[in-house]
């Protein structure tokens, strides 16, 4: 048998064609409990989970004492690219997933221009050709019926709705629930996925704005207006809408509006159960990395009963996904915020720390392993309607992580792949170490090294209709699951 370093080194790759073994990994599934098992890989796919010790297919590695779970799939990042490329390009978005254990990227229509129309979304798809690390989905924006049609047939795995507006975002913004409802409706026909940035613009720029009067321009004055009756208000009224219109919808960053934001969504879900959402996995505490942060730590952090909250809704399937919202911006943008708040933008690189920060949970037994692997990869994959992806099973795209439980790791800044060179993780001691990431059964990374960029491809939905959203460990069917429409 040979080691796994052999197999990690030598890119073992779907691409060369061949069979080979994983051998007695403890497989980590979002509807079983762990089991050590042998994983057959066959080119890019998944062939058979067999038991251990067993397999006799080609070149057998040896993963014993690790645990082997699908490669995360992140609902929700900022890669920049095009438009501004000196925050974050593809290649180094991409670059933090890999070695964060992130095997598809699902970046949102802020790039530069705003992608609102077909012309936009194929410039866009077509540009980040040859160039991704790991595999990406595209969302659609904008309000335009006939745009959005366009886009879903182009690829476009859902739209993402912006109820609030900044600058970069005008052409996303839905300004009232009129143009809220017109998508949903467009999208009640196209079954795709609906994301949602809920927000009351008008509110939250009069909260702001009373805020700047009173002389307030603290990190805690502008979380105020991030928690406000503002976002609450939005969110309220978008839950309504859907469930009105019987539309699945997911809410964006649900963790950035804190604990008052999910008692909305427990209430609202209750009544429309394909309701959906996700939170980050909280890491940044209010009481003490908001101090030493300031608006490096914007916009989410957690008081101590909030952490508790959302990593309960996250560990429970209350909340069904970890997405990110990993939206880097350099030092120099931030650093205006260190005297003034509301001159710093919101948001943080998170995607290299995702998996890592859940993982070291899990071992912490605040997460059990069917939760990550669903939080993780199962529901992203469901609610983006992406049948061959979010786990280990035959027929599935050979995604996936080897994690050695008995390691540990320091999150070191300097050595991070985002472009803009800073984390709000830097020094974080965690339990757990991401020994390699696979990509349709290549070796993607190891450790923190790129081992292969450039062999990501565009995935677009498996199907034309909405994907009921399932409960963790849900093993629904996805109708034409065997097809695979693009990459
Ligand atoms: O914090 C955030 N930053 N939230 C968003 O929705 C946008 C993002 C960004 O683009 O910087
Ligand atoms: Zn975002």
């Amino acid at each position: 048998m040979r080691s796994l370093d052999e197999a990690i080194n030598a890119g073992q790759s779907g691409a060369d064609g061949g069979r080979w073994v994983i051998r007695g990994g403890r497989l980590l599934s979002a509807d079983a409990e762990p089991v050590v098992v042998d994983l057959v890989i066959d080119g890019e796919r998944v062939a058979a989970v067999e038991p251990a010790g067993t397999a006799d297919a080609g070149p057998v590695f040896d993963a014993a004492g690790l645990d082997i779970a699908p490669g995360a799939i992140d609902l929700h990042v900022h890669l920049r690219d095009p438009g501004q490329t000196h925050k974050e390009t593809v290649e180094t978005g991409t670059a933090a997933a890999a070695a964060g254990g992130t095997t598809l990227v699902c970046d949102m229509p802020s790039t530069q221009p705003q992608v609102t129309t077909v012309d936009r979304y194929v410039a866009k798809r077509d540009a980040w050709t040859g160039r991704a690390a790991v595999d990406y989905a595209l969302w659609a924006g904008g309000t335009d019926p006939d745009q959005l049609r366009g886009m879903a047939a182009a690829g476009a795995v859902g739209v993402k709705i912006y109820m609030a507006t900044s600058p970069g975002f005008d052409q996303l913004y839905s300004p009232d629930d009129t143009a809220v409802r017109r998508v949903l409706r467009v999208s009640a026909e196209l079954g795709w996925a609906v994301s949602v940035h809920a927000g009351d613009q008008a509110a939250s720029d009069a909260h702001r704005a009373e805020l700047i009067r009173a002389g307030r321009r603290t990190p805690a004055d502008v979380l105020a207006v991030t928690r406000g009756p503002g976002n609450l208000a939005g969110l309220r009224s978008v839950l309504t809408a859907a469930t009105d219109l019987r539309q699945p919808v997911h809410l964006a960053h649900l963790s950035a509006y804190g604990t008052a934001a999910l008692d909305e969504f427990v209430r609202a879900r209750a009544e429309f159960p394909r309701l959906t959402a996700e939170s980050c996995f909280p890491a940044l505490s209010e009481e003490e990395d908001l101090p030493r942060l300031g608006v490096y730590a914007l916009p989410t952090v957690f008081s101590a009963a909030a952490r508790d909250r959302f990593v309960d809704a996250i560990a429970d399937g209350t909340i069904d996904a970890i997405a990110t919202d990993h939206a880097p911006h350099t030092r120099d943008e931030k650093d205006p915020g260190r005297h003034d708040a509301w001159a710093a933008p919101p948001g943080y690189p998170a995607l290299e720390t995702s998996l890592p920060l859940a993982y070291d949970a899990l071992l912490a037994g605040r997460l059990d392993p069917r939760r990550f692997v669903d939080a993780l990869a199962g529901a992203p994959a469901r609610i983006l309607g992406l049948a061959r992806k979010g786990r280990i099973a035959p027929g599935c795209d050979a995604d996936l992580v080897l994690l050695d439980p008995a390691g540990s790791w320091r999150v070191d800044e300097s050595t991070m792949h985002s472009l803009v060179g800073w984390s709000p993780l830097h020094g974080r001691e965690l339990r757990g170490r991401l020994v390699a990431t696979y990509l349709r059964g290549r070796s993607i990374a190891r450790g923190g090294d790129i081992m292969y960029p450039g062999g990501g491809q565009f995935v677009r939905r498996s199907t034309g209709r909405a994907v009921a959203a399932g409960g963790p460990g849900s093993t629904e069917k996805v109708p034409g699951a065997a097809e695979r429409r693009s990459s």
